[in-house]
Parts: structure tokens; sequence; C-alpha cells
């Protein structure tokens, strides 16, 4: 299989490591390793101490399979698969799908989540969402129109990069119940999981509600520890868990062993990287929705419901990719446009999860004031 160029992560490539700001990160700062280390009970302290750098279970140990476990109603210890989240999507893909088959995933999306599917050979069918003055929403009438009987795959991905949108309960419960009737199985993307910026429970994972899901969660967004290159797949399907598995054989065997530690100190510690990623997110937002109402003419932004980012609209004579270009090179800020989703040229996706937000919104005015936006 040829696979097309990841146009999002080529963007980040080309700036993540020389921009002097980043506007558009989908993660939060990265946290040290002495803070997570610092989280350590006596037993994890002494895992940490003790470690042999030798292979790990492919599945993930056990102690990190327990500390993902406490987070899920209804997923036992054999129906989770530890992986990086890139790796878990590619393989999901290769073991569900085959050329021809019809799959609906969200647009614009993270590409991964459907590049895989139409460079196997995959019809795609693009569930897109409505937008009303910086507002986004997906309606569960379009997906239940796009899935067929043909349908072999949906692909979900809630809170959702890039629009920060969430269904609520109701809706998200209608969606499964489509999708059952249906017979479809679901791929189910939770990186952003937990990132709610109301008071009230969260959704529940998929891979709780529904017998043919297979949800993803990480270690990368939620907390702050993209460094670690942990992600797991969670789901009652016990096959599909066991494909992936064979297939992990061939790719990376197993994660690196002290990854998997910190991991398992992060997720019993999630309410203290919850509390730090969502009072800057917030924050952020507040800060934002000041900025945009001195720019309305150019922006439209509506503060997400969940998650670290938001695609806001840019009313530009030209594209947002000329835009992005400009400001990377006059005040090295680096903003995501929307030919990197694929998804036109008239948005940008905005990260809310950097302390220097303040700093790189006072650039960014600096800016639009000096050429008169
Ligand atoms: C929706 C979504 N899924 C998966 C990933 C991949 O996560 P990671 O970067 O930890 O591999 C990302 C990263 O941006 C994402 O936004």
């Amino acid at each position: 299989m040829q696979l097309k160029d990841f146009a999002i992560e080529r963007y980040f490539a080309k700036y993540e490591f020389n921009a002097k700001y980043m506007l558009s990160s989908s993660d939060c700062d990265g946290f040290s390793m002495a803070e997570v280390l610092g989280l350590a009970s006596e037993a994890e302290k002494n895992d940490w101490l003790n470690l042999k750098l030798g292979y790990t279970e492919t599945r993930g140990s056990i102690p990190l399979r327990k500390a993902i476990q406490k987070h899920y109603q209804n997923i036992e210890l054999d129906e989770i698969l530890v992986t990086s989240p890139g790796e878990a999507n590619f393989v999901l893909m290769n073991v569900l799908l085959s050329k021809g088959d019809e799959v609906v995933c969200m647009a614009p999306m993270y590409q991964s989540l459907y590049q895989i599917a139409k460079d196997i050979g995959c019809t795609l069918k693009l569930w897109e969402p409505r937008e009303s003055n910086g507002a986004w929403a997906y309606s569960m009438a379009d997906v239940e129109n796009l899935i067929s009987k043909n349908t072999q795959l949906v692909v979900v991905n809630f809170p959702h990069n890039p629009t920060g949108f969430s269904p609520n309960l109701e809706e998200y419960k209608m969606l499964i119940d489509i999708c059952r009737n249906n017979d479809v199985y679901v791929f189910s993307d939770e990186m952003y999981r937990f990132l709610d910026h109301t008071p009230g429970p969260s959704l529940p994972s998929m891979s709780d509600l529904y017998e043919k899901s297979i949800s993803l969660w990480g270690t990368s967004k939620t907390f702050g520890l993209a460094g670690l290159r942990i992600g797991w797949l969670t789901s009652k399907d016990k096959t599909v868990l066991q494909r992936v598995e064979n297939f992990k054989d061939y790719l990376s065997i197993c994660s690196s062993a002290p990854s998997e530690i910190l991991a398992t100190i992060a997720l019993n510690n999630l309410d203290y990287f919850l509390k730090r990623n969502l009072n800057k997110i917030q924050q952020n937002i507040v800060l934002f929705s000041k900025f945009q109402s001195k720019f309305t003419n150019l922006l439209d932004f509506a503060p997400p419901s969940t998650s670290s980012t938001a695609f806001i609209k840019l009313h530009l004579n030209g594209s947002a990719e000329d835009f992005a270009q400009k400001l990377v090179e006059e005040k090295g800020i680096m903003i995501l446009p929307s030919e990197a989703f694929e998804y036109g040229n008239t948005h940008a996706r905005i990260g809310f999860g950097r302390e220097n937000f303040p700093e790189v919104l006072a650039v960014l005015e600096d800016f639009l004031n000096d050429n008169s936006y």
C-alpha cells in the first residue's frame, strides 16, 4: 500500500522545532519526567528504580493495563491492547478493512483516521459538520443517512480535533443505536477524552457501550505526555484485538518499558494532569474570545465545549495557507491552515494547551494591526 503524505504532520515537521511560537498544537505543554515521578507511589518508584530494559508484554504490562482499566466502566484486562496511537490506528484499519469497503468518517479529521482507509482502496463517505458563527455541530441524522448496509466501519473522534465538538450523551447513544442497527464496526478515537470545559460527567468510552466498537485513548493529549508515545485500544471484540496484536508483531512488537511505567503513574493520577491542563485551556479560551472580539471582521470563533483545539474561520482575501506562511515568516508564529486538513482554505486550528498563549496572542495582534487586517 502506498500512503499519501500526512499533511498535518509534514506541516508540523517543517515548523514545530524551529518556529518561535506554536499557536496550533493540539497537545498541552509536556510535563517533566521529575514531576511525573514525583507522583509515583512507593511501589511505582520501586518498579522504576529496578526496571529492566528488556522487552515488555505485547499487550502492555499488567500494572499499566490495570491503571487503564480504572477509567472504563466495563473493560477487562484482556480487552486492552497497548500500542502507540498512530500504530493502533494504522493496524486497526488494516485488520478491519479491505479494498472496496465503504467507510463513513468525519471531515475534517486527523488525516490518518481516513487516509489509511482511502489508500487501502475503501470508498469514503464524509460526515460533514454544520458551521454557524464559528460554532460546529455534527448531526446524527446526517450520519444515519450516510451509513448503509455496505458500510463496514464508521470512524468518529470525540472530543473532535480540530473543531472541539462533542455530542451530548443522548446524541452519542443515538449514534451507537444507528451503528448497532446497521451492524457496523465503530472506531472511536478518544485521544482528547475528559477534556471537558463544563462540569459534569464526560462521555463514556464507546468501548464501554457498544460491543462492535474499538476505542483509542492515550497519554498525548489528556495528560500532556506525548513523548511517552503510549496509547491503547479497548474493545469487547477480543477477536479484533487479537488480530491487532498479531499485526503488531511486524511493527513495534511492544512498547518502551520506561514509558509504560511513566504512563502507569500518570493514569493513576489522572486528576492531577486534568486539572492543570483544563485550567490552562479554559484560561486561554477566555483570552482568545476577548481577542476575537477585537477582530470580528477577520475571524469567527465560538468557544468549544471540549478538547484543546478550535477551528476558526478566517475572512481573508487570500488563502489560509498564504496567511499562515506570512505569519510564520514575519513573526515566527506557526498556525495550522485548513489546507493541512484537506478542508478548504478558509480556516485554521488554534491550540489552547500552551502556557505562552498570552504572549503569542500579543505578537499575533501586532501582526494583524501592522498588516491592517
Ligand atoms: C484525533 C487524533 N488521533 C490520534 C492522534 C495521534 O496521537 P499521537 O500524536 O499521540 O500519536 C492525534 C494527534 O494529534 C489526534 O489528534
